[in-house]
């Protein structure tokens, strides 16, 4: 038997969840059983766990787009018995059942080594956001975006891309500028990860002109819509952004003016299906330029009873930095 939350959708698509002790015979059949310590809440768990879909695709489903744990048994030659093993995305915790659960069924290609930096919490602290909010900076930097090259926009910055993006690009020697809903209540956490400057968030979310005044070399933007627009059109020539996120919203209400008259780029990110070479670079870049320290600052450690509470938090902007669950709490 394990424990895991489970997801539900009633024939009138009402939703529900509930924690529950599942039959191992319940898990599907997957090559690799894995023994699960920490999953994380990321917003697209905030999505799957409030909204079900479009998020959660097959019911009932047990969320968690992230897990780090413990190889149970492999009948993958490429994982042993004892592994210690993180799944980031490949539609776990959307199609497949994912990692609120005391044990996982996986293939054997979603599963990436535990990096050896970290302990299985401190990669659930990453986790998702972590590793885009690397992403989002190796896209910088393979846009020649350089600490010299002028100040770096990070939105959402309080949230759990954001604070990653603002820690590494601090540590890197960038001149961070942190957009944030929550300057009165999180300026002084802002100001320890290393940012340098802060803007309200409300500066940066309505209509944008087809161009700003230049204030940025770059930017990491996790909410989109007029937003990013914002960014874009306030960067300077041949300056670059990477977009990550939604938490404004999907649309992109922008003009072409930023990339045909200033070569700007708009670097698109998703990490959901980046091959293993692309994460093993990601991860090993956090293990050099994250410090630690800054990481547990910014983390929170709740149980799988917390859960749908913490779903809903996220969902309205007001978890800080990460969540780690520990499913086995
Ligand atoms: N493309 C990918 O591969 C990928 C991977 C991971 C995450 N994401 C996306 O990146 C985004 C951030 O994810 P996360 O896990 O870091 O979520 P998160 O912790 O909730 O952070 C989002 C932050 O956005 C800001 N925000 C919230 N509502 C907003 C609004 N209406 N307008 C403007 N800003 C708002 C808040 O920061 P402040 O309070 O500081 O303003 C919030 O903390 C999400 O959209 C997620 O889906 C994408």
């Amino acid at each position: 038997m394990f424990r895991a939350l489970l997801l539900s959708q009633d024939d009138d698509g009402t939703l529900s969840h509930s924690i529950t002790e599942l039959d191992d015979a319940d898990l599907p059949d997957r090559p690799v059983m894995v023994d699960v310590d920490y999953s994380t809440l990321n917003y697209k768990d905030g999505l799957a766990i409030v909204n079900g879909a479009p998020i959660v695709r097959t019911w009932p489903m047990v969320p968690g787009i992230d897990l780090a744990g413990t190889v149970a048994s492999s009948d993958d030659p490429a994982w042993s018995t004892g592994d210690g093993v993180i799944v980031n995305g490949w539609d776990v915790g959307e199609s497949y059942w994912g990692g609120m659960a005391t044990k996982a069924a996986m293939d054997g290609g979603w599963l990436t080594p535990l990096p050896d930096a970290y302990t299985s919490h401190q990669a659930m602290a990453l986790g998702t956001a972590g590793y885009t909010a690397m992403l989002c900076v190796l896209a910088l930097e393979e846009h020649d975006i350089a600490p010299d090259s002028g100040p770096v926009v990070v939105t959402g910055a309080a949230g759990g891309v954001g604070s990653v993006a603002v820690a590494v690009l601090a540590k890197l020697g960038y001149e961070v500028i942190a957009s944030s809903g929550r300057i009165e209540t999180e300026g002084d956490y802002l100001r320890e990860l290393g940012a340098s400057e802060l803007i309200h968030r409300d500066e940066l979310s309505g209509p944008a002109r087809p161009l700003g005044k230049t204030r940025f070399a770059g930017g990491i933007d996790t909410v989109g819509s007029h937003t990013l627009a914002n960014i874009v059109s306030q960067t300077q020539p041949h300056g670059c952004v990477a977009a990550c996120g939604l938490a404004q919203g999907m649309d992109f209400p922008s003009s072409v003016a930023p990339f045909i008259l200033r070569a700007v780029t708009l670097a698109g990110v998703n990490c959901v299906y980046e091959p293993a070479e692309r994460r093993a670079q990601a991860w090993n870049r956090l293990a050099q330029d994250l410090d630690t320290a800054k990481l547990d600052a910014m983390t929170d450690t709740i149980g799988l009873s917390d859960v749908p509470a913490a779903a809903a938090q996220i969902l309205a902007g007001e978890i800080r930095g990460r969540v780690v669950i520990d499913v086995n709490r």
